[in-house]
């Protein structure tokens, strides 16, 4: 058994912006080797001083994570970022369109970079993320120094988009949660690969391929769908994101007994109308079913949904990291 800690749940904004007394309060947390959680426009994330291995190795235990399992460094600015990647020509173009905001780089990692090699599980390449989030600037850059965050939940559970969330896997594991509200964009960060050779996509976001593509002028490969656990992405488990409750993609009604998970109504008559029922966008908008995607599952299990029936969601847009999500949660589990 792990030793519980005591948790303190701080309100980070303050009139819409972030609160002085709680981002120094995070900043010095961190240098001191504490866990702090924390919003990103996507998710929140668990963050740790980069630079300390004993902080990163804490952060793998409150997580429960597997270890070897390389983390995002975040970062407040494009000099940091350079001080930890070698970001070539194609890199810097996506960062200077897309920075701040939800798009990891992996880049090969600097020479001279600090970052202990627990947070990026040894490899010679590093994953950089410039967020947006007015918290998660402000308290990086009270850190003054990277900040690995993983999503704030614990291992294999659904990523956190309310301080709530947080707290219910990580209450007592963690020194501080950082309460900034929900997360408007609701999916993890898009994931590209900026080493020599063709550009990958690790995972898609919210930056979408194709506005990446007509930024740097060349094709960006698609994910490795038949191999989602190759060695290029370690941590992008087949079954990382799972609810409790089995999933069931593309369903087109709800059996007797099963959830209901729509989009734009389309299963609204076809379901048992004793069971839990949540539309993700009664509108049909990829970005507001997004946004609710993980509150969604995780009410649905605490209703105590057994199976969920997800509605087929298009896959373009920003319903391609929806179906991507949706498909970890689907897969067989380990
Ligand atoms: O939106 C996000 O990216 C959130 C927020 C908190 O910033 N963070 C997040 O972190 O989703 P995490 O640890 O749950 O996912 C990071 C993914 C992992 O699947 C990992 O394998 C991949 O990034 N990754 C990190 N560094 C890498 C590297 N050097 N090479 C390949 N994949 C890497
Ligand atoms: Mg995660």
């Amino acid at each position: 058994m792990e030793r519980e800690i005591s948790t303190r749940l701080i309100e980070a904004l303050r009139d819409g912006q972030p609160d002085a007394v709680a981002i120094a309060a995070g900043g010095a947390t961190l240098r001191a080797g504490g866990l702090v959680a924390f919003p990103t426009e996507t998710v929140y994330g668990l963050g740790a001083d980069a630079t300390q291995a004993a902080a990163v190795a804490r952060l793998y235990g409150a997580k429960g994570r597997p270890a070897f399992n390389p983390l995002i460094a975040h970062v407040a600015s494009l000099a940091a970022a350079r001080a930890h990647g070698v970001l070539d020509r194609r890199a810097a173009a996506l960062a200077a369109a897309f920075w701040p905001g939800p798009l990891t780089l992996v880049v090969p990692r600097e020479a001279d970079s600090d970052i202990c090699d627990l947070a990026t599980a040894g490899l010679g390449s590093v994953g950089l993320r410039m967020p947006a989030h007015a918290v998660a600037l402000a308290l990086i850059e009270a850190a003054g120094r990277p900040v690995v965050a993983p999503s704030a939940n614990r291992s294999g559970h659904v990523s956190p988009t309310t301080a709530g969330h947080v707290m219910s896997d990580l209450d007592g594991r963690v020194d501080m949660v950082l309460d900034g509200g929900a997360t408007p964009v609701g999916v993890e960060s898009t994931i590209v690969a900026c080493l020599p050779g063709v550009l990958r996509l690790l995972r898609p976001g919210a930056v979408l391929r194709e506005a990446m593509e007509a930024v740097v002028g060349e094709a960006i490969a698609a994910p490795d769908t038949a191999t989602p656990a190759a060695p290029i992405a370690p941590g992008l488990l087949a079954s990382h994101y799972a609810p409790n409750a089995l999933v069931r993609l593309d369903a087109h009604e709800g059996r007797p007994g099963e959830a209901v998970l729509d989009f734009g109504g389309q299963l609204a008559a076809r379901r048992d109308p004793a069971s839990a029922y949540f539309d993700l966008s009664p509108k049909a908008d990829a970005v507001e079913a997004a946004a609710r995607l993980f509150a969604a599952l995780r009410d649905l299990d605490r209703a105590g949904a057994g199976s969920i029936a997800v509605a087929p969601i298009p896959d373009a847009g920003l319903g391609l990291a929806i179906r991507d999500r949706l498909g970890r949660a689907a897969a067989p589990r380990g």
